[in-house]
């Protein structure tokens, strides 16, 4: 990456500020998945041992109105990261003026500091989402320095990423460089046979990964709801299930352009409602009935991707096959997620969102290589897009 990185800058008894995404999960208060906080510590805890004043900020959900800030502090973010560091997190419930100035100057070597969601700036005027150029400069003269650790978030050009570094020496942290290198690397440079999985609902949401990924990797496998749009492109009966009728011309187009390289699942787990209970059934993609939905790829199709995925060296996983939220369309994103943790010698990368979580969920994190802390962010660097957030950090 020809950006600097954290180690590239003089931190010692420097204000650092540090943009990490701690945009977690949570439910009734209390953090569902703490995995962002947790890969952001590498950073934070290089900080601290090089004795910087580590100045913290995250947004958390999205904020439009004063209400929205409800359940939405970043208070129980410092607490968890309090436990996991064995050190104290001093909190800052404001996202600027002169409480919060005055905590950083008090701060000394070493400690840590965590202020308000940044997205509470969006109750007036969407200052942070709108890249306010007063907000940038402010937050930059809060610190000495800064480091962009939020890969989550680096598909935004906000104030807290792109605004801040526009104004201050900045450089990418340790969970930045590991994300593109390896989703950069992978997508870029890949060490042969390269496969690529996608799934997920729409095809409109993946058109540029699959059109960037065709051109890159040996075979494309597509699966999820989105193949239903690519079975009606081939002039099959799928039933009721999930159709972009916009997109079958477009799914058409990239069958052929693909030649060949595009494969689609073999059967398909139906039902007739979009329900976990009723009378569900295997079949073949040619013998959808005219009154059923395929929710889940079927266990031909899992053999048939197992297969396809044999001898691979790099994967690249997107999206979930079925309805996995439901237990009985799971099997397929289950399937998926099991052969491609048991490939050998693979670098096994998935791209964040669903699949991610359904990795984590079903305990195969440590079978990848890397599982993305972006959802939005890593789709768009699959898809070949500069990020903004990325490209406003300093240049080595
Ligand atoms: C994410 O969870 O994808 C990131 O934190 C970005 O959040 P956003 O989509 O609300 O900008």
């Amino acid at each position: 990456m020809a950006k600097k990185i954290v180690t590239d800058l003089d931190v010692t008894a420097k204000k650092v500020l540090v943009r990490a995404d701690f945009n977690v999960p949570m439910k009734d208060g209390k953090i569902t998945n703490d995995d962002r906080i947790v890969q952001a510590l590498p950073t934070i805890k290089h900080l601290i041992s090089e004795g910087a004043k580590v100045i913290l900020f995250s947004h958390l959900g999205r904020v439009k109105e004063e209400a929205d800030k409800e359940g939405k502090s970043l208070q129980p973010v410092a607490n968890r990261l309090a436990e996991l560091l064995g050190q104290e997190v001093t909190f800052v419930g404001e996202t600027r003026g002169e409480k919060l100035e005055n905590a950083i100057d008090a701060l000394g070597n070493g400690d840590v500091l965590m202020f308000e969601n940044t997205r509470f700036e969006d109750v007036d005027g969407k200052k942070e989402s709108k890249n306010d150029p007063e907000l940038g400069k402010y937050w930059a003269s809060l610190g000495d320095l800064f480091v962009n650790d939020a890969f989550g978030t680096a598909h935004r050009a906000h104030a807290s990423n792109v605004g801040i570094a526009s104004n201050l020496e900045s450089a990418a942290g340790f969970l930045m460089e590991k994300e593109i290198k390896f989703i950069g690397e992978s997508v870029d440079n890949p060490v042969r046979p390269f496969v690529a999985i996608l799934g997920g609902a729409k095809v409109s949401d993946k058109i540029g990964v699959i059109e960037n990924l065709l051109e890159k990797a040996d075979k494309v496998i597509i699966g999820g709801g989105m193949s239903y749009t690519f079975f009606k492109a081939q002039g099959k009966e799928i039933g009721t299930s999930l159709l972009e009728a916009d997109k079958v011309e477009l799914a058409r187009d990239l069958l052929e352009r693909a030649n060949g390289k595009i494969i689609l699942p073999v059967d398909a787990t139906i039902n007739k409602e979009f329900s976990n209970e009723g009378d569900i059934n295997v079949v073949s993609v040619d013998q959808i009935p005219a009154d059923q939905m395929g929710l889940d790829i079927g266990p031909e199709s899992i053999k048939q991707f197992e297969q396809e995925l044999a001898g691979a060296k790099t994967v690249v996983w997107n999206g979930p096959m079925g309805v996995f939220e439901m237990s009985n369309f799971a099997k397929g994103t289950i399937g998926v997620c099991e052969a491609i943790a048991n490939l050998d010698d693979a670098t096994t990368i998935i791209g964040g969102g669903d699949s991610a979580a359904a990795a984590m969920q079903l305990g195969f994190a440590e079978k990848f290589s890397h599982i993305s802390t972006g959802g939005g962010a890593s789709l768009e660097y699959l898809e070949g897009k500069e990020l903004p957030g990325l490209a406003a950090i300093s240049d080595k």
